[in-house]
């Protein structure tokens, strides 16, 4: 038997930069949340209804939406890098959000994501990356130690700041590589499915004959 291994410096997180064609997976993913993690999301206690609204007005032109899908395609990770329209214009800072489903925890998803906002964020001219959240949130105040943001807190939150290098032609192409290898693997994914369906239909119609 054969392996096919894993290129070096390949992460072992594949992401996608969704569209607006994922915004159905995107709503699900967030429904899918319990209300203590869509606390820790959102900063505040949110109904189905604001999930609605905030998936509605997600502005995939200028934000750019990262997800991480299971081999059954579901959206198990998702990622919003905010660009304010005066960012886009001069100074640059672009604030991160993420959310990883409670099966897809503790594998290197949220941190990929925020990896992979980073870099997106450099490379397209970010200067600084920003997160708030709430400061009892572990998990999130260890993925900014980690990277070396500097953070401040105030009254049970907690706002980091990570100032980003310039892009090189090397940060575009790692992404570039990152991006096409999530696609492959989506596609690759979305074969088999489509394979297993096929031939799950193909014995249900023969073992009725
Ligand atoms: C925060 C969240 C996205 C993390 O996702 P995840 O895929 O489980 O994260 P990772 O597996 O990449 O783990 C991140 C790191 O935190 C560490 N960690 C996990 N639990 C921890 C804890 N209780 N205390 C400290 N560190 C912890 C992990 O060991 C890992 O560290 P490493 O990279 O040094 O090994 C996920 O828990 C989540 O969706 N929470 C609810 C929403 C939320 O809090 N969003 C953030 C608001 S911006």
């Amino acid at each position: 038997m054969f392996e096919i291994s894993r290129p070096q410096n390949m992460p072992r997180v594949l992401i996608r930069e969704l569209n607006a064609g994922h915004a159905e997976k995107i709503r699900m993913h967030f429904k899918n949340l319990g209300s203590e993690d869509r606390l820790l999301r959102f900063g505040m206690y949110t109904s189905d209804e604001m999930l609605d609204k905030y998936v509605n007005t997600i502005n995939f032109h200028r934000d750019a939406i990262f997800g991480v899908f299971d081999n059954n395609l579901n959206l198990i990770g998702c990622a919003h890098l905010g660009y304010s329209a005066s960012n886009l214009v001069i100074n640059s800072t672009a604030e991160f959000g993420v959310s990883v489903s409670a099966e897809g925890r503790g594998k290197g998803v949220g941190s990929a994501l925020f990896k992979r906002a980073a870099i997106h964020a450099r490379n397209t001219n970010i200067k600084v990356l920003y997160m708030h959240y709430l400061s009892r949130n572990k998990v999130m105040m260890h993925i900014a130690k980690k990277a070396g943001m500097s953070i401040e807190f105030s009254f049970g939150e907690a706002d980091a700041y990570l100032t980003l290098l310039p892009s090189t032609n090397n940060s575009i192409v790692a992404e570039a590589v990152q991006a096409q290898v999530a696609d492959i693997d989506y596609a690759f994914k979305k074969n088999i499915r489509h394979s297993k369906s096929f031939l799950l239909n193909a014995f249900s119609f023969a073992s009725t004959k």
